[in-house]
Parts: structure tokens; sequence; C-alpha cells
């Protein structure tokens, strides 16, 4: 029955992750996949959650199932978080959020609801995005195209190429944007390049479908959203799936969201019944303990400063190991790979290493970065960095040798 199945080649950061659980190398360094750990290398448990999880805990009571679309506390709070407390089209009922599982259930949720009222739209991403944005869409039935994106010479923005590519789409057509700390590059674009691209994707009659993973961890909770902000601005109809996985150091959780910034209230009840709809085909409803978590710790002020508190206190440090490294291999990597460690934002740093180097760096020196060249800086810590900028510089005079 099974003998025509293939062998699954692996993800290329989830297996990754997996393989370095298994390297019993005690020096090994893992900067692969996106998941911030502190300065002893642990994941952290924030203050907020840890008190939120012990109130929740001495309530303990029967476990239901949530309704489809999720826990209303927290899909409220979803709303506030992402399009701001006093949004236009959050007060005018304009949004149609639910719970997903994490960003990826965001996407999926997305993607079958897009495929099917807008079925012969095609999807873009950009050049290069996050690996799994393109498996999800297809997986769902579409064909996944690029925009140009990442100028791979200045390690910034191919800004202009990206507006005249958006700009010929055709009517409909999908176009996947990073909110924030784009994954893999951490290149974004500034407030004047968002409003720019969103007059263009208003004009040409596009579907943005943003993915923010990673609020916070840029120019602020608010800063961040900018591009979601613009788009309820220019009253550009959009998808928006945001994820608490990174903020809330709440993985395994899997507390996500998926909103659609639909035209009128009317709109926005049925968009929430097809969004619904796709939740009952794919899991029926979400789990529950993570979502009064987040809702618990957004909607009590003294918890939300707490954890606006630390989530700052965590970018800091992602800065400090950014100029840390940037120190240890000043002179020791060509200027041009150098600066990205400063100038790119957010978890990653698109370092420039080509997937040979990757292999021999992980190999060789037990230092794990995904084979696209995407180093995850927020692991690094005052042990490890070391350890991962001489790997780096002996990988680098090996291949000018
Ligand atoms: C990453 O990009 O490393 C994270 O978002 C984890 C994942 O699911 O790929």
């Amino acid at each position: 029955m099974f003998e025509h199945i293939d062998a699954y080649a692996g993800d290329p950061i989830l297996t990754l992750n997996e393989n370095f659980a298994k390297d019993s190398r005690d020096h090994k360094v893992n900067l692969s996949i996106g998941i911030y750990y502190d300065d002893h290398g642990r994941l952290p448990v924030m203050q907020a959650v840890r008190e939120a999880e012990g109130q929740l805990l001495a309530e303990l009571g029967p476990k239901p199932y949530l309704p489809m679309a999720g826990f209303a506390h927290y899909r409220d709070a979803v709303q506030s978080l992402v399009f701001g407390d006093d949004s236009a089209a959050r007060t005018e009922g304009r949004i149609a959020t639910v719970q997903t599982l994490g960003g990826s259930g965001a996407l999926k949720v997305g993607a079958d609801f897009i495929k099917r009222y807008f079925a012969g739209s095609r999807v873009w991403v950009s050049d290069p995005t996050w690996e799994n944005h393109r498996f999800i869409f297809e997986r769902a039935g579409f064909e996944v195209n690029a925009y140009p994106y990442y100028d791979e010479s200045s390690g910034g923005l191919k800004f202009e190429e990206m507006l005249s590519a958006i700009d010929a789409l055709p009517a409909r057509s999908v176009v996947l944007l990073h909110a924030c700390c784009h994954n893999p590059t951490g290149v974004d674009l500034n407030d004047a390049q968002w409003v720019e691209l969103i007059e263009v994707i208003r004009k040409r009659d596009l579907l943005p479908f943003i993915d923010m993973a990673y609020q916070g961890f840029g120019a602020g909770i608010d800063a961040d959203a900018f591009a979601i902000r613009e788009l309820v601005r220019q009253n550009v109809p959009a998808l928006v799936a945001n994820s608490f996985s990174k903020n809330f150091s709440l993985y395994g959780e899997r507390c996500g969201g998926l909103s659609v910034i639909c035209e009128s209230p009317d709109v926005a009840a049925r968009v929430l019944g097809q969004l619904t709809s796709a939740v009952r085909a794919n899991y029926s409803n979400p789990p529950t303990h993570g979502a009064k978590i987040v809702a618990r710790v957004l909607t009590t002020p003294a918890l939300r400063q707490s954890w606006q508190q630390e989530l700052a206190s965590m970018c800091r440090r992602i800065m400090r190991m950014r100029a840390e490294i940037h120190e240890r291999l000043r002179g020791k990597v060509p200027d041009t790979m150098l600066a990205r460690y400063l100038e790119q934002r957010g978890m990653f740093t698109y370092t420039g290493l080509s997937a040979d180097q990757v292999d021999t760096l992980r190999e060789r020196h037990g230092v794990y970065l995904i084979r696209s060249g995407r180093m995850c800086v927020a692991a690094l810590n005052d042990n490890n960095v070391a350890t991962a900028a001489q790997a780096i510089a002996r990988v680098i005079s090996q291949a000018g040798d």
C-alpha cells in the first residue's frame, strides 16, 4: 500500500534543528532556527507569561472546546496589538480575526480561504523568503513566484526593482510581504517605501498578505506594524498573519492570528464565517492554554507593561550581540559582509556565506546556520560568540586560500 511513498528530504530549518539536538559535540552552537535564547543560552519564560500562567493554573477548570474562531478575548487582543486600539477599521468592525496555530496556521488558513475565493490568483513572495512560505502556498494549490527583494551586493533592498515588478502584476495577485524583521534577510522597507508600495498595491487592485512574526523585534511594537496601519489608512483590503511564538517566547503553544481587513462590517462578518469554515476543515478549533496566557498578559496593564519591557530588553540584547560579532569579525571578513551585522535587523542576518561554507561551519566547527547563509543573531551570547566568530573567520580565510 505504501511502497510508493517517497522519503522526506527534511525541512531546511526544523530538520537541521533536530539534527543539532543529536550532535554530541560540547562546543556546538545553534544559530539556525529563529528562536530567541537568553544570555545563558536558555529559552526564556517571560516574567509576564510566568505570572499569567500562575494565575490561570490557580483558576483551573473544565476544558471545553474553544469556538472554531478561537478565544474571544484573545482575538480582540490580537486586533488591538496588530492594528492599534484606536484603529478605524477595528472600531468600525471591518476586521475579521481568527485564532490560529501560530503564524504557519494563519498562513495556511489564509491560503485555503484565498484559494477558495480567488482561485485564479497567483502568489508572489520576496526573493528570498522564509522557506515555508512557498511550501504552504504550493500545498494549498497555488503557483508561487518571486519578486526581487534582496540585493546581495549591498546587503540591502532592491526597492525600485521590487516596486516595478509588483506594479506589473495582474489584479488580485496575492503579494506576500513581511511586516518587519524580514526572514531570512533582516532587510525591511522604510516607512516612505511602504507608503509608496501600498499605493501601487491599491492602484493595481492586488491582495496583500502580510506576515508579521516578529512584532516588537524591530523598531518597536507599533512601529513594526507600520505597513498594516498604512494599509488601513489607504483603505486597502488585506490579510495579516501574526504570531506570538517569538515575542512571547511561546513557541510550542502555537499562538497566532489571522486578520482580514474588509470593506464593511457586513463583508467582515461573511469573511469571518469563511475563515471559521477553513479552521473547521483543517483542525476544528484551536487550543486553549497559550491563547489564555496571551490574552491575560495583553489585557492586564501591569502584565502588559512587564511584557513590553522584557521584550525591549531582549531587543537590546540582540543589538549588543550584533555589535559583538561585528567587532570580532572586523578585519577578518570583507567589509560588505561585515556591515550587515549592524545594518540588518530583527533576529536574522543574511551573512553572505555560501551553502558550502555553511556546511563546513557545521561539519568542522559545530556552528549551525541555515544553508541560505541566514544566521539567527538572537541565539548569540557571551559564551558562544567567540566560537561562532572564529569559525566564520576560518571558513572565510580558507575560501580565500
Ligand atoms: C525560523 O524561520 O527559523 C522560524 O520561524 C521557525 C520555523 O518554523 O521555521
